[in-house]
């Protein structure tokens, strides 16, 4: 053991004095850590060890200090924390015959549910709760608040991965906060893009094959309009055609207009480009039946059609009536190409991303249609709770009461969720020369396609 040897004790020391003093070499550390990192990195790169030894992006102080205390409390409060928020249980009965009476009392040492090893994580803690027989997680949901503020941590969050089990997932301090930095990272499967960051310090993958069509809520800049962007410009360099529908006067869509396949900026062209994407679908539906695939992705690679993904931004607009009968047409004809799109387009290779404030029946014809055919949503800070409730209440009811937590200053995050699992999640701003750069890089990538032929042309020729 280490106690019996003098370095071991040694070093103890060291570590001792190492905390307590941690004030003073702390700030000092890390100034030059950016700079020792930058030069491992270059003498790694050259090894060709680049993108597995960064020093500068290592949590050490995590490791070192705060999970040790963090595991600890967890560990030490666990029986108390259950016992006073009804999560232990008793075996024996509650209640004994005393003469011709039943009383009933309460158990003296209930059993709290075993808790599994804590497991550190880049930014907090993970640890596994088998349940007793009889228990769901619903109490451990109720609990949570309790367990942040027990363990001190900025959030616990409550899901069952598996039957039986409840996943506490501890975060030391909100990852979210401040600006998350541009990622990167390429992962190089079609139509799979990273736009920022999960609340565990993973990146939000967007996932059009597992999850074809989306939709993005959020109040008034609440960060909509950036995630659009992000998500363009991660798709930019992928072989994709971009199609948007900016009602807007294009303001934030038409900043990648070089990248996008085509443009609608007014209703009139968006019912234009709408029906081509229809005609585009039908025409993929007769390829698919000729070769008897059920979907695109089953027909050779040569005949297979570019993917499509179509972006909104701000579908009120495209529902907008002054009442008059020509403008309840535009809008009925609105909705339903755009239902029939989602419809027919998730096998199809087309993709919808549609972004607004509210998506409610209150908005036009068939919006809740619509909103049922987008699986993935994402909710950024809402105007109300109806709002939220509209987004996420009819896949996941917990999420709701996350999403109405997101503050006024949290621009751009966002509570995801794909089926019944969900996260909160941060875009990565896209500044507008960052944009246009992006825009003009890949310009060349912007793929034609037939069925749009019309709508490209008038954009030629404007
Ligand atoms: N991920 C982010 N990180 C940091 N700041 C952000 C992020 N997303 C948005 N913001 C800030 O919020 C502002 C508003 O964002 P955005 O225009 O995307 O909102 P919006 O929801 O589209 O608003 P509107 O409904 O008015 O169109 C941006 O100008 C930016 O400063
Ligand atoms: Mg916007």
């Amino acid at each position: 053991m280490w106690w019996d040897k003098p370095v071991g004790w040694l070093l103890f020391l060291l570590l001792l004095a190492g905390y307590f003093t941690r004030a003073r070499w702390e700030p000092r550390l890390s100034s030059r850590l950016p700079r020792l990192a930058s030069r491992l990195s270059k003498v790694s790169g050259r090894l060709g060890l680049a993108n597995r030894w960064k020093l500068a992006d290592q949590p050490w102080r995590w490791y070192l200090l705060g999970y040790p205390r963090v595991a600890a409390r967890i560990l030490w409060t666990w029986r108390r924390l259950c016992t006073v928020n009804g999560l232990s249980l008793s075996w024996g009965s509650h209640q004994q015959i005393i003469g011709r009476s039943v009383v009933q009392g309460t158990a003296l040492r209930p059993r709290p549910p075993r808790l599994g090893l804590p497991v550190p994580t880049r930014t907090g803690v993970r640890v596994r709760v088998a349940l007793h027989p009889g228990q769901t997680p619903t109490p451990f949901l109720a609990a949570s608040n309790a367990m942040e503020h027990t363990w001190r941590v900025y959030s616990v969050r409550v899901t069952s991965p598996e039957r039986g089990q409840v996943l506490l997932t501890a975060s030391a301090e909100d990852p979210l906060t401040g600006r998350v930095s541009a990622n990167s990272t390429a992962h190089g499967r079609l139509l799979t893009v990273n736009v920022g960051s999960l609340e565990d310090g993973g990146p939000w993958l967007i996932e059009f094959r597992r999850t074809p069509h989306w939709l993005v809520t959020g109040a008034t800049q609440s960060g909509k309009s950036s995630l659009l962007a992000a998500l363009v410009k991660a798709l930019a360099p992928q072989p994709v055609a971009l199609v948007g529908l900016d009602l807007k006067g294009g303001m934030e869509l038409g900043l990648f207009e070089s990248r996008l396949t085509a443009l609608a900026t007014n209703r009139p062209d968006a019912i234009q480009l709408l029906g081509g994407l229809l005609r585009e679908v039908r025409d993929r539906m007769a390829l698919c039946r000729q070769y008897r695939a059920k979907s695109v992705w089953d027909l050779p690679e040569l005949v297979r059609p570019v993917p499509v993904v179509v972006l909104v931004d701000e579908l009120a607009e495209l529902y907008l009536t002054d009442g008059s009968r020509a403008s309840r047409d535009e809008a009925e004809e609105c909705g339903t190409l755009l239902l029939r799109l989602a419809q027919l387009g998730a096998s199809l290779g087309v993709h919808l991303v549609i972004a607004g404030q509210r998506v409610g029946s209150d908005l036009g014809p068939r919006v809740t249609a619509l909103r049922s055919q987008l699986g993935g949503r994402v909710a950024h800070r809402a105007h109300d709770s109806q709002s939220a409730e509209m987004t996420l209440g009819d896949l996941s009811p917990d999420a709701v009461i996350v999403a109405q937590t997101i503050g006024e200053h949290e621009q751009g995050v966002a509570v995801v969720t794909t089926g019944r699992q969900w996260t909160r999640a941060r875009s990565t701003l896209v500044t507008a020369s960052q944009a246009a750069a992006e825009s003009q890089r890949t310009a060349h990538l912007t793929p034609e396609l037939p069925g749009l032929a019309g709508k490209t042309e008038r954009k030629e020729t404007e």
